[in-house]
């Protein structure tokens, strides 16, 4: 029998589909590197149809990808050898609120925006944001331990999962951590979950805590004359505001918003901007906040600022930051996603671009990241003449160099994005050969067939 027909022979009620435009649409992730070639989607309605879906692999040795909004950027979740993706789309409820707990429970396949819709429904907030919320789902958003804009405040999503119902790739449902707070019970399995880009099982609940909503606050462009300056503001800022964000980007980024349709807020262009969220929930913070700024412009670690008047500034100013993506997709960058300590980023930061302007001077690089947690994103612009693959090549050799200079500052090769395919050359060299070991171990512990994902992260 043919491989689809004894599954839907095994699992009656599945969902498959192998319409073509389903195969390109659910084979790929926002990296548009792969040819998409699965064999078939199927949309479980539920964990138990998961589990069949794991036991039926396993008995078949059929690779299974999970799938969430499909919003990575390091091919976590492609399909491009003939394996079933695992759509989460339909398992998007959020099933239970408890107000004393204060936990949603919550399908994988919901989307952040839901999520945190629901949590604001209940006059409370998930705080972990990006700028794919709309599109990304929880259970991506645990695959990848996700950042984003706000883990200078709240953390990575690894903070705010409580509990997690997965489906190991041995085909047993586990329940893990199931919303305690306190848990001295021995390893906690749901870390090690946490950011293990469905090589481990397949996440099909999470328990989340919610929080208190975010303070009010204020939102402020500052244009500076150079990243050391973006890091002096960072810590002036810090040392007298409370900071909901601090987000960097370049001039060159925000060439590139603007040539997209944004408009830039200043008069003249500077070498680098800071996004700047604060506290104000009161005139004294506003006070503090205004001498903060002046103090900022008169040291001459700003060049200008730009205080959001009005929830659409606030918008307008958001949007700059988020729409880099959007704005240099259509040149298919290779992104690098860096993490050191706060502390090494300058030195980092010098290091990689004159590495960088050395080796690649015909190579447009564009610099943003989240400059608090330490997090650069690093995006390579293809230029027009280069071939794809040439080009790939080219960004491989020179993530190699920088993978020495992250190393010389005790750093890793990704903060948020995940390893997925495309960062797997430098894992190793990144954690060490005894580290490695153990990780293969956990593998096959919870996924002795490989069958999960296989590929992705290391082989
Ligand atoms: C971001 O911070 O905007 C995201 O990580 C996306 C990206 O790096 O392109
Ligand atoms: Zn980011």
């Amino acid at each position: 029998m043919h491989t689809l027909d004894k599954l839907r022979h095994t699992i009656p009620a599945l969902r498959i589909s192998t319409e073509q435009s389903d195969l390109a649409h659910y084979g790929r992730d926002w990296t548009r590197r792969w040819t998409p070639a699965p064999l078939a989607i199927v949309f479980p309605a539920d964990t138990a149809e998961v589990q069949a879906l794991v036991q039926w692999a396993r008995a078949t040795g059929t690779p299974l990808v999970p799938s969430g909004g499909r919003t990575g950027l390091s091919g976590g979740a492609v399909a491009a050898n003939g394996e079933v993706v695992v759509s989460l789309e339909r398992m998007n409820r959020i099933l239970a609120f408890d107000p004393v707990d204060r936990t949603l429970t919550v399908q994988a396949g919901a989307t952040l925006q839901s999520v945190q819709d629901a949590a604001g429904k209940q006059g409370l907030s998930y705080p972990v944001d990006f700028a794919s919320r709309g599109s990304c789902t929880i259970g991506g958003t645990i695959a990848t331990n996700a950042g984003g804009i706000r883990v200078i405040r709240h953390g990575n999503t690894r903070e705010w999962i409580a509990g997690l119902t997965l489906v190991a790739g041995t085909g047993e449902v586990m329940r893990l951590n199931r919303g305690l707070i306190k848990n001295s019970s021995g390893y906690d399995l749901r870390h090690l979950v946490i950011g293990s880009e469905g090589t481990l099982g397949i996440v099909t609940e999470a328990i989340v805590r919610l929080g208190a909503p975010l303070p009010a606050s204020k939102v402020v462009l500052l244009a500076l004359p150079s990243f050391d300056a973006v890091m002096a503001a960072f810590v002036e800022v810090r040392g007298a505001l409370g900071l909901q964000a601090f987000e960097f980007f370049s001039g060159d980024a925000l060439r590139h918003v603007v040539a997209h349709g944004a408009q830039d807020p200043f008069a003249e262009m500077h070498p680098a901007y800071a996004l700047v969220e604060v506290d104000s929930i009161d005139d004294a913070e506003e006070t503090e906040m205004l001498a903060v700024l002046e103090r900022c412009l008169e040291r001459g670690v700003a060049s200008d600022i730009v205080v959001a008047g009005s929830d659409a500034q606030v918008a307008a100013l958001w949007r700059l930051r988020e729409s880099i993506t959007e704005s240099i997709a259509a040149r298919t960058p290779y992104k690098n996603d860096i993490a050191v300590r706060v502390s090494a980023l300058p030195a980092f930061l010098a290091e990689a671009e004159a590495l960088l302007a050395a080796g690649y001077p015909t190579f447009e690089v564009i610099w943003f990241g989240h400059i608090g947690d330490g997090n650069l994103h690093i995006s390579i612009l293809r230029p027009e003449d280069l071939a794809p693959d040439a080009f790939v090549a080219h960004c491989e050799h020179a993530t190699d160099m920088l993978a020495d200079v992250l190393a010389r500052h005790d750093g890793s090769i990704s903060a948020e994005h995940g390893i997925g395919l495309v960062k797997k050359p430098w894992l190793a060299r990144m954690r060490g050969e005894a580290e490695m070991v153990r990780l293969r171990g956990i593998r096959e512990t919870f996924d002795p067939d490989g069958i999960l994902n296989p590929g992705k992260v290391f082989d």
